[in-house]
């Protein structure tokens, strides 16, 4: 165990930095697109709302390591198309194909967590905002939002910490996250203790963004 950790800390380090890049830029985007998914999924319109829906049965009822092959692999079918367009580079590389796996996945899931949350807000605020005469806009803004983020807010977390430790199967498509790097120590070593203390560094992440975001929920959510 210690020459593993004397040997190989480095690499597990450079490792966990990309997991961490990935798995975060990937719940920041999603959560930027999430919040007009959810309000449309909230709204009447069929046109807007069928599509939504089917988007998000298929990347939540589907397991992530096959929506990874299919962005990863899958692009290659697309070859001369996306070469066409310049894209092709930028799905060669299998960071960016985890990414964007990722980024779809978290959408899916952060789009009902933001749905539900949108649909528990006390109905006596929304008829309060609407007596003194708020428009959807000024509602959506002072009342429904501020109100769905705080309910939304530990189910957030729990989605980035599923996010981080879900990113690990990005090492079969060759990522080198802190899981890519373990396995290839691994090979290289047959020490099973690469993957206890892969699997600390992984407690070690986690536990760090469950207090930080514990800290943020006694800052966001202090009842006044
Ligand atoms: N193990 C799950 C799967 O294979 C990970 C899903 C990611 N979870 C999430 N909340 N985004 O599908």
């Amino acid at each position: 165990m210690l020459n593993i950790i004397q040997n190989y800390a480095p690499v597990l380090l450079d490792g966990a930095m990309l997991t961490m890049k990935i798995t975060f830029t990937a719940v920041i985007i999603a959560a930027v697109f999430a919040l007009p998914l959810a309000i449309l999924r909230t709204r009447q319109e069929r046109y807007f709302r069928l599509p939504v829906q089917v988007f998000i049965s298929f990347f939540r009822g589907t397991p992530l390591i096959a929506q990874l092959f299919l962005v990863y692999y899958g692009s290659g079918q697309f070859r001369p198309f996306l070469m066409e367009v310049g894209l092709w580079g930028f799905f060669r590389d299998p960071v960016n194909s985890a990414l964007l796996a990722f980024t779809l996945n978290s959408l899916a899931y952060q789009t009902e967590i933001l749905r539900g949350a949108i649909q528990s807000v006390n109905g006596g605020a929304i008829e309060a905002g609407r007596a003194i005469g708020m428009k959807a806009t000024l509602l959506y803004r002072r009342i429904i939002m501020p109100l769905a983020y705080r309910l939304a807010f530990p189910a957030l977390g729990n989605e980035c910490i599923l996010m981080l430790k879900g990113s690990a199967v990005a090492s079969v498509i060759t990522v080198m996250d802190l899981m890519g790097q373990t396995r290839r120590v691994f090979s290289q070593t047959f020490d099973i203790s690469t993957y206890f203390a892969a699997a600390c560094v992984y407690l070690l992440i986690t536990t760090g963004f469950v207090l930080l975001w514990r800290q943020l929920e006694r800052h966001l959510i202090r009842v006044h």
